[in-house]
């Protein structure tokens, strides 16, 4: 297939392409397009071929239900039966933005959205192109992260391209997404809600609006859970570049030494080596292929690059890839649980 690649300024929206993407989304094809969490994969939700083309571009396993994107909250009425009380409350405080909604679904839902389960997943985002695709469109649209299944998610359409070109229609590129980790993905069929994917909106600012809310306990565990994630998406790999990826996790001194002897240990071996660093720690290596994450007192900028450094390190050929964990809190939760996906729970705690 030939894959069209269309730029959009999002500060200075040009409409005709807009059409071009809503017509392709109406007449059954895929448009990968930027959201302010991370580029998504979209197709007409209510189209069942539409949507398991999704699931044969990304290769993704066909019992990952996907998320629902809308531009208005009028558009949910179509999709569950009731709007709970408290989804209200979360949206008028949180929509457009990176928060999705489990909810129970109506009957004008697909299987093929809900891989068969009775709820489905609903997102308004706030990234202007993502949100007049969708308004343009008029239809509810189904999008994953538009990644290959299992591959680090696209924070930048050269992502995109390196993993969907020839797959999709149309791919449009408007810049970086902001937030660069996923949205959080709260259960409201569940009392107290409960958290199963952590991203940028945090337990804490869902509380102050909704008061208690749980997060799944496989998600606070540091290895592969025997217990049974709730989002089914949780159990897969994720995340992962094709470098081993190992965390090194304690006080930030004793990160550095560690990584520091590691890399020369590798090295010695002939092993190309990538460190995925810190503001305040990225002098200190020298060597291996050092990307700093960002300041590591500010989670959100470290979570803006995490999958950028991955795909980063990925290109230069590294084999295995060190990585400085962070504080496991706030918005740290959320890159600690992506940073210990892809490294497969592989984590090395030193002296705290
Ligand atoms: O930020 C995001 O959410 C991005 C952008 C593109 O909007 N989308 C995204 O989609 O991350 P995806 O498909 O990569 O992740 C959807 C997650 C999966 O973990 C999936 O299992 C979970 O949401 N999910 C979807 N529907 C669900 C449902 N009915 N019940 C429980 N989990 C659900
Ligand atoms: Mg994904």
């Amino acid at each position: 297939m030939k894959t069209i690649i269309k730029t959009i300024d999002k500060n200075n929206i040009d409409i005709e392409s807009i059409s071009i993407a809503a017509d392709i989304l109406r007449s059954g094809g895929l448009v990968a397009f930027p959201t302010e969490t991370v580029y998504g994969l979209g197709a007409n939700a209510l189209n069942e071929k539409a949507v398991s083309g999704i699931f044969a571009a990304k290769g993704r396993p066909s019992d990952n239900p996907l998320i629902v994107h809308v531009s208005n909250i009028d558009m949910v009425k179509d999709l569950v039966n009731n709007i709970p009380e408290l989804a209200l409350k979360l949206m008028e405080m949180f929509w457009p933005g990176p928060l999705t909604l489990i909810m129970e679904k109506s009957s004008r839902v697909p299987e093929i959205i809900t891989a068969g389960l009775s709820t489905v997943a609903v997102r308004m985002p706030s990234h202007p192109i993502a949100l007049k695709i969708i308004e343009e469109s008029k239809v509810p649209v189904a999008a994953p992260s538009a990644n290959i299944s299992g591959k680090p998610s696209p924070t930048e359409a050269k992502h995109v391209i390196e993993d969907l070109m020839g797959k999709v229609e149309l791919i449009i590129d408007g810049g970086s997404s902001q937030i660069g980790l996923e949205s959080t993905v709260l259960d409201l069929t569940v009392s107290p809600p409960m958290i199963l994917r952590p991203g940028g909106i945090t337990k804490e600012q869902l509380e102050e609006v909704i008061g208690k809310v749980n997060i799944d306990r496989s998600i606070l565990l540091d290895r592969q859970a025997d217990l049974k994630p709730k989002a089914p998406g949780m159990k897969y790999t994720h995340y992962s570049p094709d470098a081993d990826v190992i965390i090194i996790e304690g006080n930030v001194e004793a990160c550095v030494e560690k990584i520091k002897e590691l890399v020369t240990d590798y090295e010695e071996k002939g092993i190309p080596v990538g460190i995925l660093a810190t503001e305040q720690t990225k002098e200190k290596y020298t060597r291996g292929v050092v990307m700093s994450l960002g300041d590591r007192e500010k989670p959100d900028i470290i979570a803006s690059n995490l999958f950028k450094g991955l795909r980063y390190l990925d290109n230069k050929g590294v084999k295995v890839i060190l990585a400085e964990a962070v504080e496991n809190a706030g918005v740290g939760l959320a890159v600690m649980n992506r940073m210990k996906k892809a490294a497969g729970y592989n984590i090395i705690k030193v002296g705290d």
